[in-house]
């Protein structure tokens, strides 16, 4: 049975079908960056409209690029939450009236769930247990996933986001939006860096995270110093090692403390290189990321969770994701 999977709960149109074995035999995303680029964040209205807009001609697309047709889709799935209401109702309104009309079955998929089983795509042996980091734009939820799929929160951000604090340092740096790619690109071409910013709460004997005193300690520091290609590149540089560090570190600390040596680390901030790069440096603990292309807001992972969810009620008793309370809308 092939899964249409549909997600819209941002600013990412994102469709994609998935096969009976769990393979991806087609994906689509177009995303709005260019319109919302100028407002410095995501105009929610704006953000449905071109959802809307979109969904047919990707629909369209998808359909040709699998050489498939609507009549060999089985079952679909959608974003029902967290997310943007205008932008999930388009969404789930393309799902239901599509499951409506031709008489195919709609599941519900939690984003973050999405996010945390997506390099489960990719990588074919990996399943819980696992210590889950999603590092995203609206979260970073540190979490232990079981081996029944129950995903239980060790520690979450009490402020922003670390992608949050990327995008608002790169909108005051001047650089474009979503700013995580483009600290990212100015941090290569830092030289003799002599920023030295906090990392915070790295030895705060819990799970959590703070990212706020980071970005008021950096737009405190920028009001202090001339903004040159130099200074924006070290800037860069030292931002994104002081959010690096502090994932990395209390991602070991959970993995440690509760004896799991497998990490999987999702979310938008996942494609970052550093992160990936200082990742695998570490030893004694086996970390997995999705493919760059599925970290950020994608049809792919919520096609694949349709059909773990899907498993689920064939397989009983090998795979069961429960609705998560902690993780609902
Ligand atoms: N290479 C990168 N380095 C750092 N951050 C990145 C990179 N690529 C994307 N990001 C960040 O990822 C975030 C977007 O991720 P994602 O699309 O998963 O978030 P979201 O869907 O808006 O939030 P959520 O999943 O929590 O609802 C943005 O904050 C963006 O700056
Ligand atoms: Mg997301």
């Amino acid at each position: 049975m092939n899964i249409l999977g549909i997600e819209s709960s941002c600013d990412d149109t994102g469709l994609a079908i998935v096969d009976s074995s769990g393979q991806i035999i087609a994906h689509v995303t177009s995303s709005q960056h260019q319109i919302h680029a100028k407002y410095g964040g995501i105009v929610p209205e704006l953000a449905s409209r071109d959802h809307v807009k979109k969904f047919i001609p990707l629909l369209d697309f998808l359909l040709n690029k699998a050489n498939t047709k609507i009549s060999d889709i089985g079952m679909i799935a959608f974003t029902n939450g967290p997310g943007l209401l205008g932008p999930l109702l388009a969404g789930a309104s393309l799902a239901k009236a599509l499951g409506w009309s031709r008489s195919i079955p709609t599941i519900e998929v939690n984003h973050l769930e999405a996010h945390i089983y997506s390099p489960m795509i990719t990588e074919k042996n990996l399943a819980p247990p696992f210590i889950s980091l999603l590092v995203s734009g609206g979260h970073t939820l540190l979490s232990i996933v079981d081996e029944d799929f129950q995903i239980k929160t060790l520690g979450t951000t009490l402020d922003d986001s670390a992608g949050e604090c990327f995008d608002k340092i790169a909108r005051k740096l001047g650089l474009g939006y979503p700013g995580g790619p483009e600290i990212a690109r100015r941090s290569e071409d830092a030289i003799d860096n002599k920023f030295s910013f906090p990392r915070p709460m790295i030895n705060s004997n819990d799970y959590n995270f703070s990212f706020s005193g980071l970005k008021t300690h950096v737009i405190n520091k920028l009001q202090k110093i001339e903004l040159t290609d130099e200074s924006i590149n070290n800037i860069s540089f030292e931002l994104q090692d002081s959010i690096v560090e502090t994932l990395i570190s209390k991602s070991l600390k959970a993995s440690q403390d509760h004896g799991i040596k497998n990490i999987v680390v999702t979310g938008g901030v996942s494609a970052n290189k550093r992160l990936r790069d200082k990742f695998s440096q570490v030893s004694n603990y086996d970390v997995f990321f999705p493919d760059v292309k599925f970290s950020t807001d994608n049809g792919a992972m919520i096609a694949y969770a349709g059909f773990l969810k899907s498993r689920s009620s064939d397989i009983e008793k090998n795979f069961k994701i429960k609705p998560n309370p902690s993780l609902t809308l």
